[in-house]
């Protein structure tokens, strides 16, 4: 594809490039002509610092021929490769389809690699050293800018190495993760909740639930306001991995802890996502870093003799 969004800085841009190089050959048959008449000894008569004087020699053959060269081979080259505008040259050549075709190559060379991972049940490649070892560069390379080189997450990006999980911790749940990527979403729930004192109870009861420390008559009241929170977080408020809504029960907070967080949540709600990795990665991958994921919280099984 062309970045120029007009035809205008295509030709601009070819126009210029053609008259620099018919610019050079120019200069080259011009110079290539002019006979400077020179004395008998043949300088030109400039001297300088007392005795130093210049020769007139002609610009040495191999000299012109390389600046001849240089002209053919920029034409040449400007033919098969893209350069002049948004030409796009006769070889067809594209750093995309260069990159892809070197990413096919890749994928190629790995394939007897992956091929021993792919007999073995996610559960015991978590053991396996050179998986892990896999699984780790392409976790520092794909998904540390968000979950932590060491997987332990952030604010609004969950830790990966807990047994808390949002949308499932079985190597299936974890792998359609990765693949297909997960939306997390809560609406604003205030409007539902009541008037700001409502919010304020609820919020206290939410702590409640986790033994956090809270103020128990408004926890109290607070309760019956949990209703309106049941149908994704459970009248128990242990949460539902089906819709990626979280425990509020194990004092694992993904959106931080305490009254003016969980206010924050009920008022503003939250949409929070992990994005698909399918178009990036091979599914091979993909079962890779999910046994490396699986394995933080979990211990790896044994092969089976
Ligand atoms: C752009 C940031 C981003 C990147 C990159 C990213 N993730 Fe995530 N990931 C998230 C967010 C945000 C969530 C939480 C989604 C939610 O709130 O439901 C998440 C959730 C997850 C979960 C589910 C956790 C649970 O408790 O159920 C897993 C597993 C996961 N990511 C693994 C990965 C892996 C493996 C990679 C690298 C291939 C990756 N993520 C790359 C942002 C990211
Ligand atoms: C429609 C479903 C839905 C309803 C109703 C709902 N929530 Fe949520 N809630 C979610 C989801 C999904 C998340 C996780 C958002 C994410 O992935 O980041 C969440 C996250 C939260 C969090 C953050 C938890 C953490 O670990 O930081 C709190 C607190 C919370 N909800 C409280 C409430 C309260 C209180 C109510 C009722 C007033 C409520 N929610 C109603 C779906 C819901």
């Amino acid at each position: 594809m062309s970045d120029f969004t007009a035809n205008f800085w295509s030709v601009y841009v070819a126009g210029l490039t053609i008259l620099s190089i018919l610019g050079c050959v120019l200069l080259l048959w011009v110079t290539a002509r002019k006979k400077v008449a020179s004395s008998s000894d043949n300088t030109t008569g400039h001297v300088w610092d007392g005795d130093l004087r210049e020769m007139n020699n002609p610009m040495p053959r191999w000299w012109v021929w390389l600046f001849v060269i240089t002209i053919v081979y920029s034409l040449l080259y400007l033919v098969a490769y893209p350069g002049l505008g948004s030409y796009q040259g006769e070889m067809g050549w594209t750093s995309r389809g260069e990159h892809a075709s070197e990413m096919d190559q890749a994928t190629k060379e790995l394939a007897p690699l992956y091929a021993q991972f792919a007999a073995k049940p996610v559960e015991e490649l978590a053991g396996d050293p050179k998986a892990k070892a896999i699984g780790e560069r392409l976790f520092v390379n794909n998904c540390a800018q968000c979950h932590g080189s060491d997987a332990r997450g952030s604010k609004g990006f969950p830790n990966l190495t807990d047994a808390d999980w949002l949308h499932g911790g079985t190597p299936d749940k974890i792998i359609e993760t990765i693949t297909k990527g997960r939306r997390g979403q809560m609406p604003p729930m205030a409007a539902a909740v009541g008037g700001a004192d409502d919010v304020k109870n609820v919020a206290q009861y939410v702590l409640s639930l986790s033994n956090a420390p809270h103020d128990s008559v408004r926890a109290q009241l607070g309760k019956a306001k949990f209703t309106a929170c049941a149908a994704c977080h459970g009248v128990d408020g242990k949460g539902n991995q089906a819709i990626g809504a979280p425990n509020l029960t194990d004092d694992i907070w993904l959106h931080g802890w305490g009254e003016n967080a969980v206010i924050a949540m009920v008022n503003n709600g939250k949409l929070n996502e992990m994005p698909a990795q399918e178009n990036k990665l091979t599914a091979e991958q993909i079962r890779v870093l999910a046994a490396y994921v699986w394995g933080f919280s979990n211990k790896p099984q044994a092969a089976k003799p």
